[in-house]
């Protein structure tokens, strides 16, 4: 009996720790929306600056399709038009991503990139609810994302928020 009661306060002593541990060291996954907030807002043409730091981090940019980008490709990429809202993601003050929605006729195709450092937080989970939502408003009834099959990160958040798997492969050619 003893030994239970020691083996009971040995465990309660270990979750309360990993519970400090998360607090101290910023860690919140298992507490979201109590000590953080992700927002989106629609990006300004003056952020284009962002863009140019995001794709300064070569792990960023491991699986985008654009490998290289200057000022006006960003300012081109950060446009929001009739087909396309690009969103900053904001975890509460702190730009940490940017992210869009495509639409075309009746679905709409997301993209999002979170910056290195805020990677593995449950940050990227948040912010894709928030698109979909967005998504939703504007009544589109199908979301598509376009992964590199290696990006297991990305794969991994897809298939966590319900995503599944299509027979469709992408073709390119540059002009
Ligand atoms: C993909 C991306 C948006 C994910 O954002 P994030 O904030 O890290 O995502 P989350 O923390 O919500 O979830 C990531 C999941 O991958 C898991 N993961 C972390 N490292 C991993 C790895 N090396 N391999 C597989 N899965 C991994 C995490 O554990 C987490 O899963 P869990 O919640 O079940 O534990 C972000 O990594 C990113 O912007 N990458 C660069 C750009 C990019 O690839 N964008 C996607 C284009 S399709």
């Amino acid at each position: 009996m003893l030994i239970m009661r020691q083996v009971v306060f040995v465990v309660r002593i270990l979750v309360v720790g990993e519970i400090l541990k998360n607090i101290i060291f910023g860690d919140c996954k298992n507490f979201p929306h109590i000590f953080y907030m992700i927002t989106i807002k629609q990006f300004n043409l003056k952020d284009v600056d962002y863009i140019l730091h995001w794709f300064s981090n070569t792990k960023n940019r491991e699986f985008q399709r654009t490998k290289t980008i200057d000022k006006d490709k960003a300012l081109r990429l950060i446009s929001s038009d009739k087909n396309k809202t690009v969103y900053g993601i904001y975890l509460d003050d702190a730009l940490i991503g940017y992210a869009m929605l495509k639409y075309f006729y009746v679905k709409v195709e997301i993209g999002i990139n979170i910056d290195e450092p805020f990677w593995g937080h449950g940050y990227g989970f948040e912010a894709m609810k928030l698109l979909e939502e967005k998504a939703k408003e504007k009544k589109y009834y199908k979301i598509e994302v376009l992964v590199n099959e290696h990006n297991e990160r990305a794969l991994k958040l897809y298939k966590k928020l319900g995503y599944k798997d299509t027979d469709l492969k992408i073709l390119e050619k540059e002009l």
